[in-house]
């Protein structure tokens, strides 16, 4: 379809994805690992994450008293193409990772911590942060 708006949307697309490569200054890559979540708010996931203590097990950069070594460092989390040893990086993943981790890796040691599916948008879009 050509019609003007279809036309316009994608010019904005364009723009965007222009100014996103720019911000990067790193080159441009189509698929990032992590991306963005939508729906997802940093701020209320760096809050849940403190609340949930994943700081126990976990070296979290910017939550308060995280320093956990028995789980691998989350410091560069955002930028990992793939999580806990093989599962693709990205927002559903790791969602579904956060709320139940046996369901993707039978036999990890990450327990599952009773998150709703809001609570895990969060934490996704926080843990997207860490680069
Ligand atoms: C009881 C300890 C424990 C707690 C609490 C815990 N985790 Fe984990 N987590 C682990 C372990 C162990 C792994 C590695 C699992 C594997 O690879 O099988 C892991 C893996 C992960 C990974 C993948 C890391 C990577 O480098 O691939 C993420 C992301 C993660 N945890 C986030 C969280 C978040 C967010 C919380 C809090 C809601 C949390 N964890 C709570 C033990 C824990």
């Amino acid at each position: 379809m050509r019609t003007p708006h279809s036309h316009n949307f994608a010019g904005k697309t364009r723009v965007s994805v222009l100014l996103a490569c720019a911000a990067l200054l790193a080159g441009c890559k189509k698929e990032p690992a992590a991306g963005p979540v939508p729906g997802g708010d940093a701020q209320q996931g760096l809050r849940l994450v403190t609340q949930y203590q994943c700081g126990a097990c976990h070296t979290i950069p910017g939550v308060q008293g995280a320093a956990g070594e028995q789980a691998p460092s989350l410091a560069h989390i955002g930028r990992l193409s793939y999580i806990a040893g093989g599962i693709p990086n990205h927002p559903a993943n790791m969602m579904q990772w956060l709320r139940t981790p046996h369901a993707v890796k039978p036999g990890t040691e990450m327990p599952p911590m009773g998150l709703t599916e809001q609570e895990a948008r969060h934490m996704a879009a926080f843990l997207y942060t860490l680069r």
